[in-house]
């Protein structure tokens, strides 16, 4: 089937297309429907089904013979690690782990927090619990204690797992006191939190609840694994949304299962046995698809790299990783291409390593400027495939589908919609855009299998977030356009989230924060463009009357407070104190019109606006913070 057909197909005969792609799973009972409608706008994949994803993950390969090969290697600059695990090694772990956490009191359904580093008992702790029918729910360790700590609420787990520490390039992160603080800061408190010591900085059990890692499970038995209904929760993974109060993206077992084996071979032409490797952080959603399930449910080699693009210890350091492990396929975010085309823009490593196995490199995250772009195709030579899609979707939603038919690459677009989305472009009102016009970008209803079933515990405001603003479509939040080869376009976000390093941030999370300071009257937070990291959050204050304490001081520890309370994965660094903010007459404050000035960018002085000069006073204020940095 060429892509037209496929699609066509996905569209008008979902159960007939994803019924074929679940024949590739292990189910340990058959579904009695592929698409369960009888409670819209609740779709359901697979009801009746039960199966288990760690058993189709490790167990599976295992069983037909293939447990010899690799599944995992972990190769760590930061710590001089190189090591890998067979799926029957990797199987043993997790049924261990799996049956440490059973003898803690761990049952199907209970959920369970991850807060690690990118080590290999991070992925084991995810298997582990879906081994069990456990719920996990990653926190990215770049977080600080109060993101934790709201999550901690919002998931009630029974138990957290986390490390002695992590490493950020040279410097020890110690996760205990973070840990520690979270749960001191939350209502909820888990039974027991269980520490992988790691040698490069251990850290004191003190706490009655705390279980040393690697004690318990010298103890345990291991386990097998539980079938699950296919729409039991695999994992709640939180991201930002428009307040500070972040969203529990709930995924299942079946449709996830079933989709992310079918994406490796249909969108990234793997095969098993292939080495992939997605260059990111078991943190985020990329992590979970395409570190841990689905190259392992296609018998993959996967990679688990804890390092960074550059200073570990250079740019070359993708280049070695690639020709070491023989990797064929990868996956990292354009900041990354960006980190390194900054420090060695003639691409000199690249020429120092093997790269014959290497066939195609894809991108997302973030929008994938087009320098970035010729720059990775020029100095690969490989097929350079950027793709869209959301921790929402939890796979993507635009690509170049490589196994299917690969099209022309249009620079700026992710290419054409992935088979099972329906994508189309809205105006306010409801009506289909022409070709080339921006406007809202949705999904008709239903979304295919592997996305988001609800937001966790709170399917109304799944409902009013998603499903609201359009009656049969979901709401992507990314506006844009479909030019007439049917290529999509992704050019912003229409709510208040920023994309910083491939990271997405709540402009609205980092106002709460900066509001909560004493000499905070009012603030704004929106995002300023930057050459490596695509955007960076500024905030602009105003002070409460009668604060006369040096503007320097109070910037200081504004940067300190959003750095505590978010984490320094915020990157938050620029802020500047104003006299006032600009504002339309209804009250609303004009945030994107600060963004283009902040840009160098031409703006149109809305109509509504309360008092046009303040515009003149918020360019003089951000120029003194050097923007645009082009002036
Ligand atoms: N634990 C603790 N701190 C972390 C962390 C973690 N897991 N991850 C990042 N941080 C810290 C960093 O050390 C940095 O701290 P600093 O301000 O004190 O220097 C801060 O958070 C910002 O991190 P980041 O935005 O990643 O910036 P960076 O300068 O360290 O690296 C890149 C920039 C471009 C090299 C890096 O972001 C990158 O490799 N990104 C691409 C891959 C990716 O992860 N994409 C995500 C989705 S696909
Ligand atoms: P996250 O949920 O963190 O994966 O972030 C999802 C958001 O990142 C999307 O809604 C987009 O705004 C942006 N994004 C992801 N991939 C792309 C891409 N290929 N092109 C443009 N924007 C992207």
């Amino acid at each position: 089937m060429n892509y037209k057909e496929s699609y066509k197909l996905s569209l008008e005969q979902p159960e007939e297309y994803w019924g074929k792609a679940a024949d590739d799973i292990h189910w340990d009972k058959t579904w009695n429907r592929v698409l369960d409608d009888s409670n819209i706008p609740f779709y359901r994949w697979f009801t009746g089904g039960e199966l288990n994803t760690c058993y189709n993950a490790l167990d599976y390969h295992v069983d037909k013979g293939c447990g010899e090969q690799t599944a995992l290697i972990y190769d760590s600059p930061v710590t001089d690690t190189c090591q890998s695990y067979t799926y029957s090694e990797l199987r043993d772990e997790v049924a261990l782990l799996a049956g440490a956490l059973a003898k803690q009191g761990v049952v199907k359904g209970d959920r369970v927090i991850i807060y690690m580093p990118m080590i290999p008992q991070t992925a084991m702790a995810m298997l582990a619990c879906a081994r069990i029918g456990a719920i996990h729910s990653v926190v990215f360790g770049g977080f600080a204690a109060n993101e934790l700590a709201t999550r901690i609420d919002d998931a009630k787990p029974k138990v957290i797992l986390s490390a002695s520490c992590g490493i950020e390039v040279n410097r020890v992160i110690n996760y205990k006191p973070l840990l520690d603080d979270a749960i001191e800061q939350s209502r909820h408190k888990p039974e027991h939190c269980i520490i992988f010591q790691r040698p490069q900085g251990s850290c004191k059990l003190t706490n009655t609840r705390d279980l040393d890692w690697q004690e318990i499970t010298k103890d345990a038995s291991p386990v097998d694994c539980v079938p699950v209904e296919a729409t039991h929760p695999l994992y709640i993974l939180y991201t930002s949304g428009t307040t500070g109060q972040p969203k529990g993206v709930v995924r299942d077992h079946g449709g996830h299962a079933v989709v992310m084996k079918w994406s490796m071979k249909n969108i990234y032409n793997v095969d098993a046995g292939d080495v992939f490797w997605a260059a990111s952080d078991v943190g985020w959603v990329v992590g979970h698809s395409y570190i841990v399930y689905a190259p392992l449910l296609k018998g993959c080699t996967t990679l688990m790299y804890e390092g960074k693009p550059v200073g570990t210890p250079d740019a070359g350091a993708f280049w070695r990783v690639i020709s070491e492990h023989k990797v064929t396929v990868m996956f990292t975010a354009p900041t990354a291409f960006r980190a390194i085309k900054k420090e060695d823009p003639n691409g000199e490593y690249i020429k120092k390593y093997d790269l014959s196995k290497f066939r195609t490199l894809f991108l997302a995250g973030e929008r994938c400027d087009p320098d970035t772009l010729h720059w990775a195709e020029d100095h690969l030579n490989v097929p350079v495939i950027d793709h869209w899609w959301q921790t929402e979707t939890g796979w993507s939603i635009a690509a170049n589908c490589m196994g299917i038919e690969a099209f022309p690459v249009k620079p700026g677009s992710p290419t054409k919609a992935v088979p099972g989305y329906d994508v189309q472009v809205l105006d306010a009102d409801g009506n289909n855009l022409p070709a080339g016009e921006m406007g809202n970008i949705v999904v008709k209803l239903p979304l295919p299998p592997g996305c988001m079933t609800t937001l966790w515990e709170s399917d109304e405001r799944f409902l009013q977030t998603y499903l609201a603003a359009y009656e049969g479509y979901y709401l992507t939040g990314d506006a844009g356009y479909i030019d007439d080869d049917d290529y999509i376009y992704i050019m912003s976000r229409i709510d208040d989230v920023i994309n910083v390093a491939g990271h997405r941030l709540s402009t609205g999370g980092m106002e709460e924060v900066l509001a909560s300071h004493r000499d905070v009257a009012e603030c704004a937070v929106t995002g300023v463009a930057d050459s490596l990291k695509g955007q960076l959050p500024l905030g602009l204050v105003v002070l409460a009357a009668g604060v006369d304490r040096p503007h320097g001081d109070i910037v200081d520890e504004l940067i300190q407070l959003v750095r505590d309370k978010i984490g320094s994965v915020a990157s938050f660094k620029l802020v500047t104190v104003v006299n006032r903010l600009p504002k339309t007459r209804s009250g609303k404050i004009l945030r994107s019109t600060m963004s283009k000035i902040a840009d160098g960018e031409d703006y149109k002085i809305p109509a509504t606006i309360d008092d046009p000069l303040i515009l003149n006073e918020i360019s003089e204020s951000l120029l003194a913070l050097g923007y645009p940095s082009n002036k």
